[in-house]
């Protein structure tokens, strides 16, 4: 028999609402839409700084001095080539991957090689820190690479980390405006609070484990649509919509069909996230460099159309969708560029989870069967009668 007597506890379903700890790193301010990382306003730091100057403020607390900064920068440039067991192990993936199961792939096994890796202090945060974030773009460019049957580029050290990444994926470096652009999405994709894959890293660092342990799990979480996902996803919705004309017509079918509208709606935000205007402003400049303007004009259609039938305004992923697709990447490396600047912020995290570290617990209410007895075997129902379900496929 149940126990009438106990009182069914709150649920929180998908948490939200619940403040389950303190941070320091970044305020999202859902009522006036604004967003900072360590105080400074993301719009201001997405225009004046690199980032470099980003990562450093958000794992130290405030923005690094000259020196600081060089020697930051000097140590990621070195940090950039794969081991041969690193580039080796990508060469022998699949070609058909997800671009972001080989990263996850590749940060578990830079997690093997590092010496500290069961190690959560600063230092060691640190040195483990900056060799993820400066290897995983060696890793999706040289991946991305291979796949289409060519030879992977070596970093160089002459170049800035985003310029190095297009010279990495396309052996060429573009128009300033474009390499500009690309840092600017990286610095506006660092940090967001309590998003589930940032949560996923501070739950895997709450029980002890190591960082690349917790990275692996961010990027599991990341890559999912409703996620980090939907920047690829966001491309897939404008290339069916195909043309302005075309939005009214496939919005009323998607909406009678219930489908999700891809990089609309947030969590947290209710009227609009605050990155996106920065993103749009700039993803404008990207079109224009490239001469193409169709993609944020069925975009800038398909938002009228969502704001004034659902009142759903953009995400992130909206505008950084269309404009990794003019900077020639394709639409399955887009997450994975979202891992290359949210490492910041995850590593961010961890680093303050394991400062003030207390093991991360939910409790969850029971709605499953009251007790029962165990039946004999000839006793119990069949799942189905389909005895085939465990054949091999
Ligand atoms: N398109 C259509 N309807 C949407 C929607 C979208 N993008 N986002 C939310 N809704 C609707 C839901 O269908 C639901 O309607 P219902 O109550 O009639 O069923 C309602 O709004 C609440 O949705 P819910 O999923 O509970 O809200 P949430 O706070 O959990 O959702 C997201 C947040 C981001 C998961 C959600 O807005 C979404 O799926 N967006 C698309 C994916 C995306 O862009 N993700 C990137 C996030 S940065």
């Amino acid at each position: 028999m149940a126990d009438e007597t106990r009182q069914a506890p709150e649920v929180h379903k998908g948490l939200e609402g619940v403040v389950a700890d303190v941070t320091s790193i970044s305020q999202v301010v859902p009522e006036t839409c604004s967003l900072t990382y360590r105080g400074h306003p993301v719009p201001e730091l997405a225009e004046s700084c690199e980032f470099d100057e980003v990562a450093w403020l958000l794992w130290h607390g405030d923005l690094p001095g000259r020196a600081d900064l060089e020697a930051f920068r000097q140590a990621e440039v070195a940090a950039r080539p794969l081991s041969p067991i690193l580039a080796r192990l990508i060469r022998s993936l699949p070609r058909q991957a997800h671009p972001m199961d080989v990263v996850r792939a590749a940060v578990s096994v830079l997690g093997m090689g590092h010496p500290d890796a069961p190690r959560n202090d600063s230092e060691s945060l640190d040195h483990q820190g900056l060799q993820l974030l400066a290897q995983v773009p060696t890793v999706i460019a040289a991946f991305h690479r291979l796949r289409q049957g060519q030879r992977p580029i070596a970093p160089r050290p002459d170049l800035g980390r985003s310029a190095n990444f297009f010279w990495m994926v396309f052996g060429e470096v573009p128009d300033p405006t474009i390499v500009r652009a690309f840092d600017v999405s990286l610095i506006l994709y660092a940090e967001h609070g309590f998003n589930a894959s940032t949560f996923t890293a501070r739950v895997v660092t709450s029980t002890m484990a190591d960082l690349h342990g917790a990275v692996t799990a961010a990027i599991a979480a990341l890559k999912g649509p409703l996620h980090g996902g939907a920047n690829e996803a966001v491309m897939r919705t404008l290339a069916e919509i195909g043309e302005v004309a075309n939005v009214r017509p496939w919005l009323d079918r998607a909406l009678a069909e219930r489908r999700r509208i891809m990089g609309f709606g947030h969590r947290v935000y209710g009227s609009g996230d605050s990155r996106v205007p920065t993103m749009r402003r700039w993803g404008l400049q990207v079109a224009k460099a490239r001469r193409d303007r169709r993609w944020y004009d069925i975009a800038d259609a398909l938002e009228a159309e969502m704001a004034a039938r659902k009142h759903l305004h953009p995400n992130l992923d909206f505008p950084s969708g269309p404009a990794y697709h003019l900077m020639g990447f394709p639409w399955d490396l887009f997450t994975p560029i979202f891992v290359m600047s949210r490492l910041a912020g995850w590593i961010a995290h961890v680093r303050e989870q394991a400062a003030a570290n207390r093991l991360i617990r939910h409790l969850a209410a029971y709605v499953g069967p009251e007790p029962r007895p165990v039946p004999a075997l000839d006793m119990r129902r069949p799942l189905s009668d389909d005895t085939t379900r465990w054949a091999p496929p």
